[in-house]
């Protein structure tokens, strides 16, 4: 007889943009939010959603009917006692509802990017979670995807040479789309040396308290650069380009497509070399969000081991929070070993 697999119960706190409102996505980027993954995963039951907001709570039940809705994360947690919880609420809330997660013991806690709002309270997360022995996932999505997973391996396996230049081009605040990056970046190359940041007022979001907007240069201790380089907000131009000895990886499409253009011998000036015209293309509009649901579920299975972990959360805070100090005083900063 076939063995019956277990069904994991989820709940969502948070039953905003992210949380809960599917339609604010194109449909091929769906399921796209912590509920709608949930819903249609195959081994998960939607088990419950809470907010603090009624307005939000009404709209979750129009987006998914039947599930049941609390007022407030605690109650969830008390009736529901959900095997996966996603903490999808402003980042400042993010430390004190993986604390109160992690004292009801949930198995699996996602918490959204960034892991808190300062690195204390990341710590204190972390610690929180390693006492009740609940695996902690930030969901910085793109350390999900199969592709960014293969690139990963390639680098490891010196595929495109070594990596000398990585550009990224954002907008919407460095604590808050910038920590995406920095994720993807020390997935690729470990650990950052030094940044160097200056603030840039003209991309600036103005209702995104407590962010600053930053053109950053900063080097990983491998050796290879980075230039990140801010747009306004809401400019929906969102890419990365890695330069290595042997070709060039050019994540398009706010990292839905890659292209990578191998290094070949130069039309014109023998010699030198230039990136193949035409790119090999992979990837196309996907669900990041379902990804993060199959991990999840794959790690309580005991078949994978969470790939973007409450250290990896922490280890981008310090980074962001080195470029913040960069800004302020003018000056290179180190990060700390
Ligand atoms: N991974 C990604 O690609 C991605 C994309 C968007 C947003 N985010 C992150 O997700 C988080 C939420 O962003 P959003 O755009 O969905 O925000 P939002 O404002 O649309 O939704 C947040 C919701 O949380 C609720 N809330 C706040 N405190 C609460 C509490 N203590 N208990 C219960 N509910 C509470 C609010 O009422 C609101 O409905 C942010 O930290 C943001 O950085 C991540």
């Amino acid at each position: 007889m076939a063995e019956q697999k277990k069904i994991y119960k989820a709940a969502v706190i948070g039953c905003g943009k992210i949380g809960v409102e599917e339609g604010l996505s194109g449909k091929k980027a769906r399921p796209a939010t912590h509920a709608g993954a949930y819903k249609n995963h195959p081994r998960i039951e939607l088990a419950g959603l809470a907010d603090t907001n009624p307005v939000r709570l009404r709209v979750a039940s129009r987006y998914f009917p039947g599930v049941p809705l609390f007022k407030s994360a605690e109650s969830l947690l008390e009736s529901i006692k959900p095997d996966i919880v996603s903490i999808a609420t402003d980042t400042r809330s993010h430390a004190a509802l993986t604390k109160l997660a992690a004292k009801y013991g949930i198995p699996a806690i996602v918490c959204e990017k960034p892991i808190a709002a300062a690195i204390k309270e990341a710590r204190e997360s972390i610690i929180a979670c390693k006492k009740s022995g609940s695996l902690l996932f930030i969901n910085h999505n793109l350390r999900f995807d199969p592709i960014f997973k293969e690139v990963k391996e390639n680098i490891e396996k010196g595929k495109y040479g070594k990596i000398i230049q990585a550009t990224v081009y954002y907008y919407n605040g460095l604590f808050n789309n910038g920590t995406h990056w920095i994720d993807i970046l020390r997935f690729f190359f470990g650990e950052v040396e030094w940044v160097f940041a200056a603030e840039n007022k003209a991309t600036e979001k103005k209702s995104l308290k407590n962010d600053l907007s930053a053109d950053v240069l900063f080097r990983f201790k491998n050796g290879t650069t980075a230039v990140w380089q801010s747009l306004p907000p809401d400019y929906g131009f969102s890419e990365m380009y890695l330069l290595g000895e042997k070709g060039g990886l050019f994540f398009r499409d706010n990292a839905f497509r890659l292209e990578y253009r191998p290094l070949v011998a130069h039309k014109y000036f023998k010699g030198f070399h230039q990136l193949r015209q035409k790119p090999k293309i992979r990837g196309k509009m996907r669900s990041f969000r379902m990804q993060m649901a199959d991990h999840v579920v794959k790690c309580l299975d005991g078949k994978e081991k969470p790939i973007s972990r409450g250290e990896d959360g922490l280890a981008d805070l310090k980074v962001l929070f080195a470029m913040k100090e960069s800004v302020r005083t003018g000056k290179i900063i180190r990060l700390k070993k």
